[in-house]
C-alpha cells in the first residue's frame, strides 16, 4: 500500500486509473487545476471504489502550491509520497500550434517543477503520462519504443522534451525510479457508465466525437479520408480501453516501487489496429443504430496507419490489455448515454 500522489488526476485517464489504484489499496492524493476537468469525476470515483481521495486543487506552475503539497499538512497525508503519477498537461495538437508557450510552460515547465519538488522531498518514482505522438509519421508499424522520436506539432514536441528531461534525470543519480509510458489511442470508459471522457466544445478525436454523433450532439461523422493504404481506406490507429491503460500504470507502479534504480520507457497499446469505419460500425453494433457519416479531405498531420508494439510492456511488466473494440465501444456508449452532457 503506498502513498500516491495523481497530478491532472480528475482527468480521463486520471480518474479511471485512480479507480484501479485505489482498489488495489494505495492512499491518493489528486492534484488537479480543474482547467478541462470537473470535479464529479472523482466523487464518482469515490463512490465506485468506497474509499476516499484527499483533492489537492492547484497548479504544477505554481511552486508555492507544489511546496505545500511535499510538505504536508493541510492535506492530511503528511507530505511524503511514495511515487507521484504524472497525468498532468495539456494535450490539443491544434491548440497547441497557436499557443507553443502555453504548452511548453505547462506540460515542460510544469513537469520540471514538479521534479524539483520531488527531489527535494526526497520523493524519486514517477509514472509519466507520454504519447505515441512522439513517433510522429511513424517509419515502421507496429512500432516499438527503439522508432525514431520525431513529433510534429507543438504538443510533441513538448512531450518530447518532457521525456528528455527524464531521461538526464534518470542518469544523474540512482535513486530516481521512472516509467515513461507512451499511450496509443485511449478510449472506452468504465463499464459502471459512471467515469468516462468528457471534453470540452467539440471533440477532436474520433471516439467522443462517434459518442456525440451517437448520443444526438452531433449531426454527423465527419471522416478524414478514404483513400489512405489501409484495409478499407480510413486511417488506423491503435485504440487502448482507458481500464487496460489504467492498470497498465497500476503494474508499472509496482515495478518501479519493488525494483532497482531504472528509467523504463513503454509502448501502452494493444498491438492490434483498427479502422475509423471499423470503430464506427462497433459503436452502431453498441447503440444499436446507424450513424450518419460523410467522407471529408485527410486532416493534416494525420499518419496512415500507427499501431503499437506492446511486447516490451508485457515482458517487463507482465501486463496486457484485455479488452477488445466490441468492449471499448460498449462501455463507452453506457457512458456517453448515461451522460450525454458528460459530467455537466
Ligand atoms: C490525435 C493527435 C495526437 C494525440 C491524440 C490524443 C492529431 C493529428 N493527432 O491522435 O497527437 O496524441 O489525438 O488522443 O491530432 N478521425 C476522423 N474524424 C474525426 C476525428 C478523427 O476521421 O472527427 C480519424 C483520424 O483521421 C484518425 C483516427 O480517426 O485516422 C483517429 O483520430 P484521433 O482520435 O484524433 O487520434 P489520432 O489522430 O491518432
Amino acid at each position: 500500500m503506498a502513498r500516491l500522489l495523481l497530478t491532472g488526476g480528475a482527468g480521463f485517464i486520471g480518474s479511471h486509473t485512480a479507480l484501479v489504484l485505489l482498489q488495489a489499496g494505495h492512499h491518493l492524493v489528486v492534484l488537479d487545476d480543474f482547467r478541462n476537468r470537473n470535479p464529479v469525476a472523482l466523487k464518482r470515483v469515490k463512490q465506485l471504489s468506497g474509499k476516499q481521495i484527499t483533492l489537492v486543487a492547484g497548479n504544477l506552475n505554481d511552486p508555492a502550491c507544489l511546496e505545500r503539497l511535499f510538505r504536508g499538512g493541510p492535506y492530511g497525508i503528511g507530505g511524503s509520497f511514495d511515487a507521484v503519477i504524472h497525468f498532468a498537461g495539456l494535450k490539443a495538437v491544434g491548440e497547441s500550434v497557436k499557443h507553443p508557450l502555453l504548452y511548453w510552460q505547462v506540460n515542460l515547465e510544469g513537469t520540471r517543477l514538479l521534479l524539483a519538488a520531488m527531489a527535494a522531498a526526497g520523493c524519486f518514482s514517477l509514472v509519466f503520462s507520454s504519447s505515441a505522438t512522439l513517433y510522429g509519421m511513424p517509419n515502421q508499424v507496429p512500432i516499438p519504443e527503439s522508432a525514431q522520436i520525431q513529433p510534429i506539432n507543438p504538443y510533441g514536441h513538448s512531450k518530447a522534451a518532457a521525456e528528455q528531461l527524464l531521461a538526464d534525470l534518470a542518469g544523474s543519480s540512482s535513486c530516481w525510479r521512472i516509467a515513461r509510458l507512451r499511450y496509443f489511442n485511449p478510449v472506452g470508459a468504465h463499464p459502471s457508465g459512471l467515469i468516462g471522457e468528457d471534453p470540452a466544445g467539440i471533440p477532436n478525436n474520433l471516439f467522443p466525437f462517434v459518442s456525440q454523433v451517437a448520443v444526438g450532439k452531433r449531426p454527423e461523422l465527419l471522416i478524414f479520408g478514404d483513400d489512405w493504404p489501409t484495409i478499407d481506406g480510413t486511417g488506423v490507429r491503435d485504440y487502448i480501453h482507458v481500464m487496460d491503460l489504467a492498470e497498465g500504470h497500476a503494474a508499472a507502479l509496482e515495478v518501479l516501487l519493488a525494483g532497482a534504480p531504472q528509467l523504463l520507457t513503454l509502448n501502452l497499446g494493444s498491438g492490434e489496429g483498427h479502422s475509423v469505419l471499423q470503430v464506427l460500425r462497433g459503436f452502431e453494433q453498441a447503440c444499436g443504430r446507424e450513424l450518419p457519416y460523410r467522407i471529408v479531405d485527410r486532416r493534416p498531420g494525420d499518419a496512415a496507419i500507427t499501431v503499437a508494439d506492446p511486447s516490451l510492456a508485457k515482458a517487463l511488466l507482465g501486463w496486457r490489455t484485455k479488452r477488445n473494440l466490441a468492449q471499448i465501444c460498449t462501455d463507452g456508449w453506457a457512458w456517453q448515454a448515461a451522460n450525454p452532457n458528460g459530467y455537466r
